[in-house]
């Protein structure tokens, strides 16, 4: 299967979805946001699901929408950042396309995210507390990605411009 597709995971606040607009319309692929489609195709939000439905249906709605976006191509895909804790989900989308995992500390990853009420996780007091006992569980697993872009104090374009450098269409249009 060609690798046409590139699918950005990483922790919240990394900036998968800012990313993944400006690299799709860059460079011509369709976007697809899994936690905006998970929420469309359940008709709630992604903090309903998990207060009403809980964590595990959600991780399962994941699941099975990696299995249908990985036999897709010409994808740009902006995951959830627990997208990795099954690593069955990076390598399906590894077969279809560049998986990137974007980094940034958890304090750039606060200063993004700390106002934001839509990530159930982080609904506590001590939110940077939050973001490092999390980054801590999940180091390892972001760490199996080959493929690390740190993102600290770069914009979302910048970031993109280094993820087209990275990525080299097996099929590259004309000049
Ligand atoms: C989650 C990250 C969220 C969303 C859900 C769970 C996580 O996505 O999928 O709240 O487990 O890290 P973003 O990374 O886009 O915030």
């Amino acid at each position: 299967m060609q690798k046409t597709n590139i699918v950005l995971v990483g922790f919240m606040g990394t900036g998968k979805t800012a990313v993944g607009e400006l690299l799709a319309g860059q460079l011509g692929k369709t976007l697809v946001d899994m936690d905006s489609m998970i929420a469309e195709r359940e008709g709630k939000s992604i903090p309903r699901i998990f207060a009403e439905d809980g964590e595990p249906r959600f991780r399962a709605l994941e699941r099975a929408l990696v299995q249908e976006l990985a036999g897709r191509t010409d994808l740009v895909v902006s995951t959830g950042g627990g997208i990795v804790l099954n690593a069955a989900n990076v390598e399906d989308f590894a077969r279809s396309g560049l998986v990137v995992c974007l980094t940034a500390t958890a304090e750039t990853i606060l200063e993004r995210v700390g106002d934001d009420t839509n990530r159930p996780l982080l609904a506590v007091e001590d939110k940077l507390g939050k973001i490092k006992e999390l980054l801590a569980v999940r180091q390892s697993y972001y760490d199996a990605v080959p493929c690390q872009l740190a993102t600290d104090g770069k914009s979302p374009a910048a970031v993109a411009a280094e993820i087209c450098a990275l990525y080299e269409p097996a099929d590259p249009p004309d000049q």
